[in-house]
């Protein structure tokens, strides 16, 4: 199992351009799927997810490279419809092949997505927004299977925002005949880079990124689509608490502001500095820091689940009681018995987490229990005095690229090892 290790106390200084987002360019690959031609994406991050969702598309018949940043996608071939369990335990996220295979083939089974770090993950309402497009949905020995010998638009309108439904729903409805109509559509800037992919293959889909996503239908194929995979803002803000954990001066380039201005904004009530510009977000964290608002987590625009734990990171040792509200997922709060190892002070109560300030945190062994979470005990082993090692069984690198080359380019004493 690798093992990051972490001497804190060093302070950090530069600039980086942030990786292309990982919950973006995971729907862009199975949308890929609807072109039917060739797909040319840049500024991809190299990931063990970005490899999980390659294998699936070889695993259908499609032809993959990746070559840095780029990765050509030829689906122009396809020769199965079914993803066993063994690439879909690779990648829950994988659900999104779904809407994408149904869409082109009119039937698809695939083992279904277990539960995960985060809690159970059901996927009731992307099957029941499949099925109100006339698909026959049917779950048996651990499969998924849907079939639709003609999918139909519809106006579906979704319980809760989810951000895997709406892009399930965008991909079925690309085929479908007739218009469909999403309300309640999750509103993340990563579905509005996947209505840009679709746009670009072919699709007529409008307003994404509002809670009326409207696409139109029998989307001809594209024998030739290029598309540039927006930044990954949960990667930038990474980066800017990793600053508030170890005090120093950071410039991030590449990005997009406002796709995470509610982190920015709890970042400056901690006392860090931070201007931003159209492509770029600078901060500067040397100074104490005392507990600011309480940061209750929403979809999107509002505070994200993924920077929760990256935020409690920086909180920590900021003077007084810092307040946390975890609203979209039943279990994440897996990295707080972690940081108490620490010698962080939370206490947890159902989806409140409690953060006192203390003096200062001190290394002790711990072990990554999630993706962001793993992040998290590297941002507050950053802020801690001695060398901590944080054992990751592939949490860490499943969302992040090369973390441990960025981090000491800025001057973090970091490196990972089998
Ligand atoms: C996406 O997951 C992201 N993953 C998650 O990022 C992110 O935390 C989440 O959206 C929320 O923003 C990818 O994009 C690959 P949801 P997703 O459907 O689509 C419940 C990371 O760290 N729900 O919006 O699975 C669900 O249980 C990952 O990069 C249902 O009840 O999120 C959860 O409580 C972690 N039924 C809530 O909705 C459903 O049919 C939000 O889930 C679907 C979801």
């Amino acid at each position: 199992m690798p093992v990051w290790k972490v001497c804190g106390g060093k302070r950090l200084e530069g600039a980086l351009d942030v990786q292309g987002s990982k919950n973006a360019v995971l729907p862009i690959l199975a949308a890929s799927l609807l072109s039917g031609g060739v797909t040319r994406l840049s500024n991809c991050p190299e990931l063990l997810d970005v490899r999980a969702s390659a294998d699936i598309l070889r695993h259908l018949g499609c032809g993959v490279m990746q070559n840095g940043g780029e990765i050509l996608v030829d689906s122009s071939r396809m020769t199965e419809n079914h993803i066993p369990h063994a690439l879909m335990e690779r990648m829950r996220s994988s659900v999104m092949y779904l809407g994408a295979i149904l869409a082109r083939c009119g039937e698809v089974r695939l083992s279904a997505p277990g539960g995960c770090e985060l809690g159970a993950r059901p996927i009731d309402l992307h099957l029941k927004a499949l099925e109100e497009m006339g698909a026959e949905v049917r779950q048996s020995g651990g499969e998924v299977v849907c079939r639709a010998a003609r999918l139909h638009g519809a106006h579906i309108n979704l319980a809760f925002p989810s951000v895997g439904a709406t892009e399930n729903v965008m991909l079925a409805a690309c085929a479908a005949e007739g218009e469909t109509v999403l309300t309640n559509a999750a509103r993340e800037p990563e579905i509005v880079d996947l209505a840009g992919y679709l746009n670009a293959a072919g699709a007529q889909v409008s307003g994404a990124g509002s809670a009326e996503v409207r696409i139109a239908g029998q989307m001809p194929g594209n024998a030739f689509t290029e598309y540039r995979v927006m930044a990954d803002r949960i990667a930038a803000c990474t980066f800017l608490c990793a600053a508030a954990c170890a005090g120093g001066e950071l410039r991030l380039g590449g990005v997009v502001p406002a796709h995470f201005a509610t982190v920015t904004e709890a970042l400056r009530e901690l006392g860090c500095a931070l201007l931003t510009g159209e492509d770029s977000v600078l901060i500067r964290a040397d100074r104490p820091l005392h507990a600011g608002k309480p940061v209750v987590t929403r979809p999107y625009p509002g505070f994200p689940t993924d920077a929760q734990a990256l935020l409690m990171s920086a909180c920590l040792k900021a003077r007084g009681t810092s307040v946390f509200v975890e609203n979209i997922f039943e279990n994440r709060y897996r990295h707080v018995p972690e940081l108490r190892r620490l010698g962080a002070q939370i206490q947890v109560e159902g989806r409140v987490a409690m953060v006192t300030g203390v003096g200062s945190l001190s290394a002790a062994p711990v072990t990554a229990t999630d993706l962001r979470g793993g992040a998290a005990l590297i941002l507050a082993a950053l802020g801690a005095e001695g060398e901590t090692h944080i054992a990751d069984s592939g949490h860490i690198m499943r969302g992040y690229a090369d973390l441990d080359a960025a981090m000491r380019s800025l001057g973090a004493d970091i490196s990972v090892a089998d």
